[in-house]
């Protein structure tokens, strides 16, 4: 078991976050003891007790060894900060990077930026789509298109930057419950015909790695090889959910920008997310316009300006984390792969229902059907459901409200239609007993008789 120690030796620089400049210094190797589950319950002691988190896929979570990497990062910025600014900041940021860059296969760490979020990530790519038409480089019937469960924030920022320019965004129905990639991939050939319409051309694809709700993974490779041969201009793969639960190789999946969370699923401390840019040209830029502007995105996104960045510097302490555990990150994939499958079996065995995607369409989370007797009839409903569980039962999770599309593929249980799913997480700090949780309160509902609309608003 190895341990990546932050090498101190790094000297000067002279100004902001000129990171691109430094090569970054190897780690030093300590050893660390292997996790057992008394440690792992101790890393996440900071958790509220009695609540049953089936909903790391939302906020993620931290444990308290990476921490207490970001409080120190803090205090040595408190100590002496001239020192840290010029000194410290800019070849810890690099180390950062140039671990990520790693684990993400990118070709140059140059290629890697660390910035807030997947929603800073998504300004960066439809702003510089906006700046490529303000070039000329977009007529009226160019397009972009996604999926129709894209996140709403970058729906939104399709709104803020495409809709002024005159671009449309063409929505791709994503197939749910899903059987099968030959399913997405139908529908997603459906929309870029769509897009290229009129003459048109579409511009930007935006494919989620895994949809936010419903949670389905997609097939990334698929899609961009036929974006590819369709002549699309950019791909921007918004994997927010992605590290730490699934395999990157950002050079095989061949996307012109690659966003991924940190926050979510490797145990960073809110907030840190990572951009691949394939092309690290100048015309991509940080929305925080700082004295580092004009010198690659990497360096801009290292200093936007006076504020906390120790989120950004604990990725070697995260790799320590997981490098406890028997296969590393890698193995904490499989462990929480395999046990949402697991426990999302149980629970659709017990509810008479389904899983939302056959198991090699999901990495850490999974969609479980609800039982119909509940009448999940809309997100109303759906959110009323979400909010009794965690008010009367302590359980943390989303529920999602799938309308009928009333054909012979709406999946049933012996009583009706199936329209509502729960999307459980898996991480390593769930106990078998959480689940059980949440199907012992969704069994109790039914023997009451109890339905969505009756139940107490929150
Ligand atoms: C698919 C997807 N994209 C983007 C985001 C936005 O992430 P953030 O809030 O970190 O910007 C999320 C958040 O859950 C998401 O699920």
């Amino acid at each position: 078991m190895t341990s990546y120690m932050e090498n101190d030796t790094d000297t000067h620089r002279n100004g902001a976050a000129d990171s691109n400049h430094h090569t970054a210094k190897k780690p030093k190797l300590t050893t660390l003891l292997p996790i057992s589950e008394p440690l792992i319950h101790e890393e996440f002691s900071h958790h509220q007790p009695g609540v049953a988190r089936l909903n790391n896929g939302s906020f993620g979570s931290c444990p308290r060894s990476v921490l207490a990497a970001q409080s120190a990062w803090q205090l040595r910025f408190l100590q002496q900060p001239d020192d840290f600014f010029f000194n410290k900041l800019s070849p810890a940021i690099l180390r950062s990077r140039a671990a990520v860059r790693d684990i993400i296969n990118a070709e140059h760490v140059d290629h890697v930026s660390l910035v807030d979020n997947a929603t800073t990530a998504a300004a960066i790519v439809l702003q510089q789509l906006s700046r490529r038409a303000a070039l000329g480089h977009f007529n009226r019937n160019d397009t972009v298109v996604m999926f129709h469960c894209a996140y709403q924030a970058v729906k939104k920022s399709i709104e803020a930057y495409v809709t002024p320019i005159g671009g449309s965004v063409v929505e791709v129905q994503l197939p749910f419950p899903v059987r099968s990639d030959d399913e997405i991939v139908s529908e997603f050939k459906k929309g870029l015909e769509k897009g290229k319409l009129n003459g048109g051309k579409v511009r930007l694809a935006i494919i989620d790695h895994i949809t936010s709700m419903p949670s389905v993974v997609i097939p990334v490779r698929q899609l961009i090889k036929i974006c590819r041969e369709q002549g699309v201009e950019q791909i921007f793969v918004d994997g927010a959910h992605a590290i730490g639960s699934l395999r990157i190789d950002v050079k095989e999946i061949g996307a012109d920008f690659y966003v991924s969370n940190l926050y979510k699923w490797f145990f960073s401390p809110p907030s840190v997310a990572v951009l691949y840019c394939k092309d690290n040209s100048k015309n991509v830029h940080h929305p925080v316009v700082s004295q580092e502007y004009g010198k690659g995105l990497p360096v801009e996104s290292a200093w936007v300006g006076m504020r906390d960045y120790s989120s950004h510097l604990v990725v070697p302490s995260i790799l320590e984390f997981v490098n406890r555990f028997e296969g590393g990150i890698e193995g904490i994939m499989k462990r929480n792969h395999d046990g949402v499958v697991k426990m999302g079996t149980m629970l659709k065995e017990s509810w008479g229902t389904i899983l939302g995607s056959p198991p090699e369409m999901c990495a850490s989370m999974i969609m479980v059907g609800l039982p119909s007797r509940l009448c999940v009839m809309g997100d109303d409903d759906a959110l009323r459901l979400r909010s009794y569980l965690r008010v009367y039962h302590a359980i943390e999770v989303p529920v999602y409200y799938q309308a009928l599309r009333n054909d012979d593929r709406d999946p049933r249980d012996k009583d009706g239609f199936i329209t509502g799913y729960v999307r459980i997480s898996h991480q390593v700090y769930n106990t078998i007993d959480d689940y059980h949780r949440l199907k012992t309160a969704v069994n109790q509902l039914l023997e009451d008789g109890k339905v969505c609309s009756g139940l107490p608003k929150e």
